[in-house]
């Protein structure tokens, strides 16, 4: 496995491989990540994984500064998994103030972005230069950030980008909570809460299969719910899977069957994401 920091050895590196497959990353890698790194061979006979803390996707009070950064431990478990880990300087990246951005779709304005204003515009503008920079055949995203991947379809089926995106299914830990490198925050306390987020998307999607169609009340149940244990929320929303737009409650037009149930909530100082899919058949 090779470790590259410059976009021209890079290039250089993959100059003659055909079949890239492209997971990229903010480093502190955990399961859900080196899942998706395993995933990816089945897309490449070249696996590269990125690893950049991208500095335009976050905010001014947001964690940019205090997020993980853990390069060696991130090298070593992608050992056997990448072929090469393409960890660039912010200088690399943008060695110039970056003034030329992608405009994401208006739902980026909505759910996490109606709280994190600017952040999809950032993350679009830095997935379209690594795709360019690397230029994959696939790349993999996880369905944990499920606004993000759909964003990053939008990104490459409305620029024509010759890319194929995977979603990687969300992992989670053995009591359900999804991983991600922001759970390392959480107190004691608040890990053994941090659960509940899940269990209250799992109470609604049990409630939609067995015929809620109420979806508004359904949400104002679960903010209430979570609010009383304690949890900030930014929003609990049932959407359609294909378009992220408000589900309608309104029954037989196949398309609007295939729901996510999506939200984001701060426990302390942490805020978490989840999401579940609910498929209504018939
Ligand atoms: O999901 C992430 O880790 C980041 O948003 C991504 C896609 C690597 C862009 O910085």
């Amino acid at each position: 496995m090779q470790v590259i920091s410059t976009i021209a050895e890079l290039r250089a590196r993959l100059g003659a491989e055909r079949a890239v497959a492209f997971v990229p990353t903010m480093g502190n890698l955990h399961e859900g990540h080196l899942n998706l790194v395993r995933l990816a061979r089945e897309y490449g006979n070249c696996v590269v994984a990125s690893i950049f803390v991208n500095p335009l996707q976050f905010g001014p009070n947001e964690d940019f500064d205090r997020y993980p950064r853990t390069l060696e431990a991130d090298c070593a478990q992608l050992q056997g998994l990448a072929d090469v880990v393409f960890a660039p300087s912010v200088n690399e990246m943008y060695p110039v103030r970056q003034t030329v951005f992608v405009e994401p779709p208006p739902v980026a304005n909505e759910l996490c972005g109606a709280s994190r204003p600017g952040h999809f515009r950032g993350m679009a503008t830095v997935v379209l230069k690594l795709l360019n920079i690397v230029q994959p055949q696939a790349a993999l995203f996880g369905k944990k950030d499920y606004q993000q991947l759909h964003i990053i379809r939008q990104l490459s089926a409305q620029l024509d980008l010759p890319v194929r995106i995977v979603g990687g299914e969300t992992m989670r830990a053995a009591d359900g909570l999804a991983l991600s490198s922001r759970n390392q925050y959480l107190s004691v306390s608040e890990r053994g809460e941090a659960v509940f987020l899940y269990q209250a998307l799992q109470g609604m999607r049990q409630a939609i299969l067995q015929g809620e169609r109420d979806f508004e009340r359904l949400q104002q149940r679960a903010v209430e719910t979570l609010a009383a244990r304690g949890w900030l929320v930014d929003y609990v929303a049932v959407r359609n899977q294909s378009d992220l737009q408000p589900a309608s409650p309104v029954q037989g037009d196949p398309a609007q069957r295939e729901l996510v149930i999506l939200a984001a909530a701060r426990l302390g100082n942490t805020r978490l994401l989840d999401n579940i899919e609910v498929c209504l058949i018939g």
